[in-house]
């Protein structure tokens, strides 16, 4: 199993988990879908799930009891359920489910994924696979990061030019970044808020919680490409970006560009119930603000020591605006040197001396250091790799990665400047995704135990068709590179 479990003693013999299995309790439903049972199993094998009275349990722990006649789950909360159910469907063999006693209760309460659908436009299809491969592995944060320089992918009825026009580039690197080579094919595609909200509601009956991301005020030059207005004036009209790399176009600090962010942030918050926002906040360059007169006054305005202290301004009003809608403000750890406001959730991405700064300032952390969590980074530096950003991060340093008690939580990454395909996303994402979910979820570490149980877990993968890198396969021979995903 992966996440290992909390605890398990073997029983003896099988539950035939067969078409014939009754389903009762809460997330029957799920349970069913999950297990590939039919709603009128009559057979006198059972499923019951239940919930139950134990404190100790917390709202995701659950404890699974197998016997020939019966398979129980027992939960404080329907989260412990589906987790209880995603165990089962881990554990079963051809000839049924095996007997024993599982008792399961996850370290971390932040157990994330990013998903990065700005640089390259991904399939809905992709995303719902993801979110089941997600709770089949007992993360519960999906977070999107739904804009950046080169695409804007959220759909604001108030500013249709953001999907109109920022949504689409003209062409895409082609190779790596340093080469300069591009490939002359226009690239894009958005999510209706429609689209967005079935796939959040789809997401939270797996117990998967979609976190949205909006960069502000930097990683901006998409929209400031479709909305000239939010930017700065300069010689040259500023299209959405076709190179990786950080923008130099920032957002500017007008009334105007305020109103527009909170616009962005209310529509938001209309599509996805998550308690959290993301607001960015990360790389953002300061010389636009730097001699832009508006800056200057706003500066003034505000009693600031200069213009960098504008990303503090930018993250306080936002984070207000959303506490102001009932939700908690997350932001990249450069925010942490901008005075943010206490309630903002830091997220730790520049080193692991970062997660123990925003520890120590007090704030509620989710680690997602570069070092271990950027599984956009090449896991060898074996000849064969395909090209990434960076590396190599190998599966036992992300294995190795314990986060400590005081944090929320830890998330792995998926930058997606090098993933521009499905079967570049699954190579880069697994088996590595495993090694998260369990330094997520399971407290302690054994590698050689995890190994054993990955080799046992990796054909559940192959049944699924996730196009995974073969642990200890130094190469990416045969991976298509074409193939990308254009909605136009
Ligand atoms: C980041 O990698 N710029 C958060």
């Amino acid at each position: 199993m992966i996440p290992q479990v909390t605890s398990w003693r073997p029983g003896a013999g099988l539950f035939p988990l067969g078409a014939g299995a009754r389903v009762r309790g809460p997330q029957a439903g799920l349970a069913r879908d999950l297990l590939g049972l039919p709603p009128d199993g009559d057979g006198p094998a059972e499923i019951t799930l239940r919930l139950v009275d134990d404190a100790a349990l917390g709202p995701e722990g659950y404890v699974l009891t197998v016997t020939p006649e019966r398979a129980d789950v027992a939960a404080a909360a329907e989260a412990g359920l589906r987790w209880g159910v995603q165990t089962m469907r881990q554990l079963r063999t051809p000839a049924g489910l095996p007997c024993g006693a599982v008792r399961d209760v996850p370290r971390h309460a932040w157990r994330g994924v990013m998903i990065d659908v700005a640089r390259w436009w991904r399939p809905l299809s992709f995303l719902y696979a993801y979110v089941d491969l997600l709770a089949l592995h007992k993360f519960n944060v999906l977070h999107l990061h739904l804009t950046d320089d080169q695409g804007w992918r959220f759909e604001v009825r108030a500013h249709p030019r953001l999907t109109e026009a920022g949504a689409y580039r003209r062409r895409s690197p082609a190779g790596h970044a340093r080469d300069g080579v591009s490939d002359d094919t226009p690239h894009g595609g958005f999510y209706t808020q429609r689209e967005l909200r079935e796939l959040a509601a789809y997401a939270a009956a797996r117990g998967v919680t979609v976190v949205p991301e909006i960069e502000f005020p930097g990683h901006s030059q998409a929209a400031v490409a479709a909305c000239p207005w939010l930017g700065h004036p300069g010689d040259e009209p500023v299209e959405v970006r076709t190179t990786w790399g950080i923008s130099p176009h920032v957002l500017n600090v007008g009334d105007r560009a305020v109103a527009f962010a909170r616009d962005v942030l209310d529509e938001l918050c209309e599509v996805f119930p998550s308690p959290y926002v993301h607001i960015g906040g990360d790389e953002v360059r300061g010389e636009e603000w730097a001699r832009s007169p508006e800056a200057a006054r706003r500066v003034a305005d505000e009693g600031l020591p200069g213009p960098a202290a504008l990303l503090g301004w930018w993250g306080r009003l936002l984070a207000g605006h959303l506490r102001g809608l009932g939700r908690r403000a997350v932001a990249w750890d450069d925010m942490l040197d901008h005075d943010p406001p206490e309630d903002m959730v830091i997220m730790a991405w520049r080193g692991v001396d970062r997660v123990e700064a925003a520890l120590r300032a007090g704030h509620d952390v989710v680690a997602a250091p570069h070092t271990h969590t950027y599984l956009d980074y090449a896991e060898s530096d074996g000849p064969g790799e395909p090209v990434s950003i960076s590396g190599p991060l190998p599966l036992e340093t992300v294995y190795g990665f314990d986060a400590g008690d005081a944090v929320l939580g830890l998330q792995a990454q998926l930058w997606g400047e090098y993933l521009p395909t499905r079967e570049r996303f699954d190579y880069n994402a697994f088996p590595r995704l495993c090694a998260v979910a369990e330094a997520a979820w399971s407290r302690g570490r054994d590698l050689g135990g995890f190994t054993r149980r990955l080799s046992a877990h990796l054909p559940l993968l192959d049944e699924l068709g996730v196009r995974y890198r073969r642990p200890g396969h130094a190469g990416a021979s045969g991976l298509a590179e074409g193939a990308r995903h254009v909605r136009v």
